[in-house]
């Protein structure tokens, strides 16, 4: 299988919810949520993926970097490379019923563990789609992390208790899904937390012996309030431009999150990364691990759980080779250093 007929595929199945653009920049699908688009006029989308064009690596060739080690350790969850598969959820109203939910999010941690890397699953309004997703978590222990929305404290809990049932040993709520126009249309919206609320949820989610990841920060005051309300993980991610229009590129705000928290608890950052040359680049901004989106939504449409590998190798096969370039040997000392001009 190559990545040409992968894409051929998905735009084929995909019937114009994704245009598989040459560079999945958010221009022709502005506006398009429910779609694969951003919210809007589709700047938020767009920011996350020029502010990474905008970075520039210094190539260093005196080195002596020839395999440069990309496993790493989140969470007590192994990557073979620092790369995790974000969670996409609505296939059906997203990506015109491209396939199956069901078998989508298999084929994303299915592929995912083929490349020893871990995924994301969805939480939605129907029990159903939380309730597949924990089936397809318990067949492929720590390879996949549900991401339950923030609901309200007795509705969180019993979906976190559901999680540890299937064996899940970390789990991640979005937060700013209280921006989601999906799950307003959906009749359930969810809302803000205080500082108060953000710790029950924590609490809630150590009372069952698992870590806790918030995804959905932009600002370094909401990033500290994470790590005091006991948050074991978060993503700087702005859910790929879809929650609230005209916010800037998730590169550009990550290293005064990174600085104010990394050290203290696990960083992650999503939004935008088209390569592994672009997981390079968040890296050296200061996160222990990135998330990809809408690309492995086109490798799982495309390609199955065979399509979700050989882009997740693609991947790391890119950011080896990019370290090497910049003579960096570990993925866990990558920093501002390997930026040009930064
Ligand atoms: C169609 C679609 C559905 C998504 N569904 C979810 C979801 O259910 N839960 C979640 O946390 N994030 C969701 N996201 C956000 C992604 O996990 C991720 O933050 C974003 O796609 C990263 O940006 P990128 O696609 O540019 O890589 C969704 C994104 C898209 C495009």
């Amino acid at each position: 299988m190559e990545i040409k007929e992968i894409r051929d595929r998905a735009r084929q199945l995909a019937k114009g919810s994704c245009r598989v653009c040459p560079v999945c920049d958010g221009r022709v699908c502005s506006g398009e949520v429910p779609g694969m688009g951003g919210a809007g006029s589709g700047v938020s989308f767009r920011n996350n993926v020029e502010a990474l064009a905008a970075l520039r690596f210094n190539t260093r060739l005196v080195h002596e970097v020839r395999d440069p080690n990309l496993a790493t350790e989140i969470l007590g969850l192994k990557f073979a490379a620092p790369i995790m598969i974000g969670p996409i959820g609505g296939i059906s109203f997203n990506l015109n019923d491209a396939m199956p939910e069901k078998d989508y999010q298999e084929a994303v941690v299915a592929g995912a563990e083929e490349a020893g890397l871990v995924a994301g699953l969805p939480d939605a309004v129907p029990l159903a789609v939380l309730e597949a997703a924990l089936d397809i978590a318990r067949r492929h222990p720590n390879r996949g992390v549900p991401f339950i929305k923030p609901w309200e404290p007795a509705d969180f809990e019993a979906k976190v208790e559901m999680c540890a049932r299937a064996g899940c040993r970390v789990v991640g709520c979005d937060l700013d899904s209280i921006g989601l126009i999906t799950l307003r249309k959906m009749g359930h919206p969810a809302y803000a937390k205080n500082r108060r609320d953000l710790a029950g949820l924590s609490d809630a989610v150590h009372r069952h012996g698992l870590k806790f990841i918030i995804k959905g920060l932009m600002v370094v005051e909401d990033a500290v309030a994470c790590l005091e309300a006991g948050v074991d993980a978060i993503v700087v991610s702005n859910h790929g431009g879809r929650v609230l229009d005209s916010v800037p590129g998730t590169a550009e705000v990550l290293p005064a999150l990174a600085a104010a928290v990394r050290g203290r608890m696990a960083v992650m950052v999503d939004g935008g990364v088209r390569s592994g040359v672009d997981v390079l680049k968040m890296l050296a901004l200061g996160a222990d691990c990135v998330m990809v989106g809408r690309p492995f939504s086109i490798a799982a449409v495309g390609g199955g759980r065979e399509g979700v590998a050989l882009y997740a190798r693609t991947y790391a096969s890119q950011l080896s080779q990019a370290m090497i370039m910049t003579g960096c040997a570990d993925v866990r000392e990558a920093g501002l250093h390997l930026l040009y001009d930064y």
